[in-house]
Order: C-alpha cells, then sequence, then structure tokens
C-alpha cells in the first residue's frame, strides 16, 4: 500500500487505445507505480486493461481519477466515481481529484468537496484532491472539508509557469502539489537555460525539468508514449540541482500557462 502521492508518476492525457496501454504497460515495466488518468480522457477503460495485463500486485499501485465538471452535483459526483471503478476494473483508487472547478462556480466547492470525501468515507477513494484550484477555491475547499483532507493541489507548473502565488498559499496551509505538464508539453527540450544546465549533468533537458519540480517538493506526472523518454524521465530521481541550477530555472518564469480551456478554466492568480 502506497501511503504517499508516489514522486513521479505516468499522465495519460491525450493517449488513446493501444497507445495508452503500450505506454502504462511500459511504465510499469519500468518501475512506474503511479498513473494519472481522468474520467475526461475517455482512457479509464485502456488504462484498467493495462493494469490488469502488467500483473503488478495492486498493493503497489498508486492509481488517481478525476471527476470531471459534468459530474460534480451531489448527486452525481459518486456515481460518476463508481462508474470510473468500473472501468478501471479497481474496487477504489488511491486518489480522486475534483478535475477543475465548477466552471463559472455553478456548482458550489463544498457542495462537490463534501460529496468527495462522502466518497472517501464510501471506501471509492483512499485519499482526494483538487486540481486546478486557485487560491479562492483552495480558502472554499479547506472551509468545506479542512485542509489535511487535501491530498495535492494537481496544478500546471514548468519552468516557464512556476504558478508560485498558488505554490505559497497551498505550503501555508500544508497542501501539496502535483505538477503537471512539467515537461511544459516538451517545450523544456529547446530551452537553452536548462539544456546547459544538462550538458553540466550529464542529463537530459527533460530529466533536469524535472528534478527542478521534485526538488520543491511536488510530484511530477510526465506524460511519454516512448519507452526510451519513460525510462529517462524516471531517473530524474536521482539528478540533484545546485542552488545556481534552481536560480537560473527560476528566472525562466514566464506565466506562459499551456492548459487554459475556454468556458472551464477559471480566473487564475
Ligand atoms: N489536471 C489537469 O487539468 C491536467 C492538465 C494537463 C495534464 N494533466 C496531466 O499531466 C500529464 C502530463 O502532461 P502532458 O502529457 O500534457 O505534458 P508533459 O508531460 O509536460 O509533456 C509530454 C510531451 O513531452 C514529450 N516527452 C516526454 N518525455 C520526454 C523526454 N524525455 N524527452 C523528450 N520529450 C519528452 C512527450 O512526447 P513523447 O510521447 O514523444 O515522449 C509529449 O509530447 C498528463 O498526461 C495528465 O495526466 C493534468
Amino acid at each position: 500500500m502506497q501511503d504517499k502521492i508516489p514522486a513521479i508518476g505516468l499522465g495519460t492525457f491525450r493517449l488513446q487505445g493501444q497507445v495508452v496501454i503500450d505506454s502504462v504497460r511500459a511504465g510499469l515495466e519500468l518501475g512506474y507505480r503511479h498513473i494519472d488518468t481522468a474520467q475526461i480522457y475517455g482512457n479509464e477503460a485502456d488504462v484498467g486493461t493495462a493494469i490488469a495485463q502488467s500483473g503488478v500486485p495492486r498493493t503497489e499501485l498508486f492509481v488517481t481519477t478525476k471527476v470531471w465538471t459534468s459530474n460534480l452535483e451531489a448527486g452525481k459526483l459518486i456515481p460518476s466515481l463508481e462508474a470510473s471503478l468500473d472501468k478501471l476494473r479497481l474496487e477504489r483508487v488511491d486518489l480522486a481529484l475534483v478535475h477543475w472547478p465548477s466552471p463559472q462556480d455553478a456548482v458550489p466547492v463544498a457542495e462537490y468537496m463534501q460529496a468527495l470525501l462522502e466518497a472517501k468515507r464510501a471506501g471509492l477513494a483512499r485519499m482526494i484532491g483538487i486540481s486546478n484550484f486557485t487560491i479562492r477555491h483552495m480558502r472554499q475547499a479547506i472551509d468545506a472539508v479542512g485542509a489535511a483532507e487535501i491530498a495535492t493541489n494537481q496544478v500546471e507548473i514548468h519552468p516557464f509557469l512556476q504558478n508560485r502565488a498558488v505554490v505559497a498559499f497551498a505550503r501555508e496551509h500544508g497542501i501539496h502539489l502535483t505538477a503537471y505538464m512539467p515537461l511544459a508539453y516538451g517545450k523544456v527540450m529547446t530551452d537553452p537555460v536548462i539544456a546547459g544546465i544538462a550538458e553540466r549533468h550529464g542529463a537530459n533537458p527533460a530529466q533536469i525539468a524535472l528534478a527542478w519540480s521534485l526538488q520543491q517538493g511536488y510530484a511530477v506526472i510526465p506524460s511519454s508514449t516512448k519507452r526510451a523518454n519513460l525510462g529517462s524521465n524516471l531517473g530524474a530521481a536521482r539528478i540533484t540541482l545546485s542552488d545556481e541550477d534552481m536560480a537560473a530555472i527560476a528566472t525562466l518564469e514566464a506565466n506562459d500557462r499551456i492548459a487554459n480551456p475556454e468556458g472551464i478554466a477559471p480566473e487564475w492568480d
């Protein structure tokens, strides 16, 4: 049983069918034990297939899914998680997240946080958390269920969007962070500052970007369709960046947000 969120997980956004089955199976063979999916990705059943085929004992795995915005009403959240569990062929997930705050706050934060807590108490999820929550939404979630119930806030973090205000507020309240799109969807590969640091460490730029997040205590969930990249991304855990390296990457902040879906994204901090 994983009692903490494993620091390196495998993202599955965009990956469908045999592509996601192959990615998750390769990841599990290479040693990943944390898989990140979501209702909206449309791949929970494929992730379930990959897990079943892998033969990795359930107790070693940490599986996250995310509740879509159409399922946030109190009467819908638990049935939607039950449907996710059927697809994943699991009795419970390790972590169930609210994928985005309800667009335009149509459903109050307290309503879905309490439903999510009820899901945890009913045994559908070992831990619960939030994703894409702003400071305002975090405050309301804390008021609803208490910070101790919030296992993580999964937000976009990479060298070009460091999300410092959200990070500072989460830390102040003891809420862990998970960095999604930690490679800025591949953009870190072409940055000259990151490339220079990579060269000095005998590493590749993806490993440096992941090490930068890991060193700040964030979990990371990079995705890849390539076995070699899946393997090298895991190697980020062995890299220690110097204070100078960390400071150089800190200068790359550019408020360069990639995940900003119209009609869904909140007003960012
Ligand atoms: N909560 C949310 O709202 C939210 C939003 C977005 C994403 N996420 C989660 O975060 C995960 C990661 O985000 P993401 O997949 O969008 O972006 P990402 O992990 O930042 O980047 C993935 C891209 O980088 C490439 N890549 C991966 N490793 C590489 C390496 N070692 N060298 C060179 N290129 C490499 C991949 O291509 P190859 O396939 O060619 O390796 C892919 O194009 C998602 O899969 C999802 O689980 C959550």
